[in-house]
């Protein structure tokens, strides 16, 4: 299928054309615009898998003396996704920019989790106005998961009239494209596709680093926690094919890369979507760990799907890190199941059982939202005695924030913001007093890590994470940046470590 056609399909498969109608007011350049309902939808049909992008001729050559920079929010999805952007911009021609007043083209890669990370967006939305006002002939793009939401696209429409184009997360492969319907049109273009089950392999990347990088195993997500919104901004679950997979961690490993973190929205559910093979997380991980890289993560987790044959390829060991990020949400079987996680309190305190079980020194870390609409005060106690129990390293907490579309935010909600932000501080101050301690015991410990680069806070000390992501600061010198050292910890912080450098190893000796 050619762009032109995939392109015909995609708008015949969806009710944009009564969403370009309502636009019109706005005399834009509508060519398709997302729809909440459409999003929402999840099809039998089956998954296309494309290995033919290629930069159209006419296009090569359009960011010749131009240069680009993008702002990115949210996940490490996100992150990629700018790697990806990045990669077709420069095969275009473009240069990159870290300084918004050097572009000729600024994206913002955008975040909708919660109502903060989206008004962050348009707040620098606004700081972008006088620069546009300036640079009339700069071209300033919105896209990630903002733009997958109607609301979100009415509002730019509506207030941000500075935006040129809005796309979404499901065709950034079409980046030569709307860059060019921007360029050409005088009007905003928007782009956002609803309705999808696509997966677009050999698309060029631009990877952040030489020693970390990221490998998208899977787009999606159908577990529709009642809260969560990115079901609708991602899409339906489908699954990279496994020889794609590692083909591209082998490249990895062959260009020298010592850590490699395989993302998805909700990685466990990797290949259930496969019709002709059964071959799950468990499968991939066990074939990658044979591959020569140092280092192997994973995220992010579901703990619906997390399997025993999982759990035994992770008891392995060697190159695959002894660290699981486990979101739980909370610790109230009642709240678990208005959030629809189809698990339990005390199957979840079975699954991290089995795990502690199997790899006995394994690092566990955690998401936990409080004050999801009336949750009560025994109901929060109870997330505080999981936490406990569970004995956590860390977590990333959040206020509960409702997102339009999804079936929470239709909920009434009896709980005061003042006592959510009092459960959140009471919530923190347990993670702070875990994580102290967890950190502690590293106190007189040697730990291997990888060395990323000087510290953020002192050129003079390099930075790195161990085995199970702990941040630390040591002495030692920058020929160890990029390899694994040992380094003896002498002092414990309540997140990071410092420490100095005793011993350089290489990697080849690395199991
Ligand atoms: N409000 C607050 N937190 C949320 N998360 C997802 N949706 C919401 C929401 N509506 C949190 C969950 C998830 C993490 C990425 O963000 O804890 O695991
Ligand atoms: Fe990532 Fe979810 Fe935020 Fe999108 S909404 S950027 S998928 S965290």
């Amino acid at each position: 299928m050619n762009e032109k056609q995939r392109l015909d399909n995609q708008q015949a498969n969806s009710s944009d054309k009564k969403s370009a109608k309502d636009y019109s007011k706005y005399f834009t350049q509508v060519i398709t615009a997302p729809s909440l309902k459409d999003a929402k939808k999840r099809g039998k049909e089956e998954v296309q898998y494309h290995n033919d992008f290629t930069i159209p001729e006419e296009f090569k050559g359009m960011g010749e003396g131009r240069k680009f920079y993008i702002r990115t929010y949210g996940c490490q999805m996100n992150e990629h996704d700018t790697e990806v952007m990045a990669g077709i911009f420069l095969a275009l021609g473009y240069e990159p920019t870290d300084r918004t007043e050097d572009a000729n083209v600024i994206l913002l890669n955008t975040c909708a989790i919660r109502e903060n990370a989206e008004n962050k967006v348009f707040g620098e939305l606004g700081h972008l106005k006088a620069l546009k006002m300036e640079k009339p002939d700069l071209l300033l793009g919105v896209c990630g998961c903002m733009s997958q939401e109607e609301s979100v696209v009415n509002k730019i429409l509506k207030t941000y009239q500075q935006v040129d184009m809005i796309f979404g997360t499901h065709n950034i492969h079409r980046l030569p494209q709307i860059l060019n319907e921007a360029y050409l049109s005088k009007e905003m273009v928007i782009e956002v596709w609803s309705k999808e089950g696509d997966v677009i392999e050999n698309l060029p990347k631009e990877r952040r680093g030489k020693i970390k990088a990221w490998v998208n195993i899977m787009y999606g997500c159908d577990k529709f926690c009642t809260y969560c919104i990115v079901p609708y901004t991602r899409g339906k679950e489908r699954s990279r094919r496994p020889e794609e997979i590692i083909q591209e961690v082998r490249h990895l490993a062959a260009q020298g890369y010592k850590e490699i973190t395989l993302l998805g929205q909700n990685v466990n559910a990797y290949g259930k979507d496969f019709e002709d093979i059964k071959y799950g997380l468990g499968d991939l991980m066990d074939e990658i760990r044979k591959i020569d890289i140092p280092r192997i993560r994973f995220t992010t987790s579901h703990p619906r799907d997390f399997d025993d044959h999982l759990i035994e390829v992770l008891a392995k060991g060697g190159n695959l890190m002894d660290h699981i990020h486990l979101p739980v949400q909370s610790g109230s079987t009642e709240v678990l199941k208005i959030m629809a996680r189809k698990y339990t309190r005390e199957q979840y305190l079975e699954l991290v059982r089995k795990i502690k079980a199997a790899i006995p020194n394994v690092s566990l870390t955690t998401d936990i939202i409080v004050g999801y609409p009336n949750e009560t005060d025994e109901q929060f106690e109870e997330t505080l005695s999981l936490y406990r129990e569970v004995s956590y390293e860390i977590a990333y907490t959040f206020i509960y924030s409702p997102r339009e579309g999804t079936p929470a935010a239709k909920m009434e909600d009896n709980v005061p913001m003042e006592v959510k932000k009092e459960r959140l501080q009471r919530l923190n101050n347990l993670v702070n007093e875990l994580s102290a301690e967890a950190m502690k015991k590293y106190e007189g410990q040697i730990v291997e890590v990888l060395v990323d680069g000087e510290s953020k806070n002192n050129p003079d000390v390099l930075a790195g994470y161990t085995t199970k992501n702990k941040l630390v600061n040591f002495k030692g010198p920058k020929t160890a940046i990029g390899n694994i050292v040992k380094v003896k910890i002498n002092e414990a912080k309540t997140w990071s470590l410092n420490g100095e450098m005793v011993e350089e190893i290489e990697p080849a000796e690395v199991k």
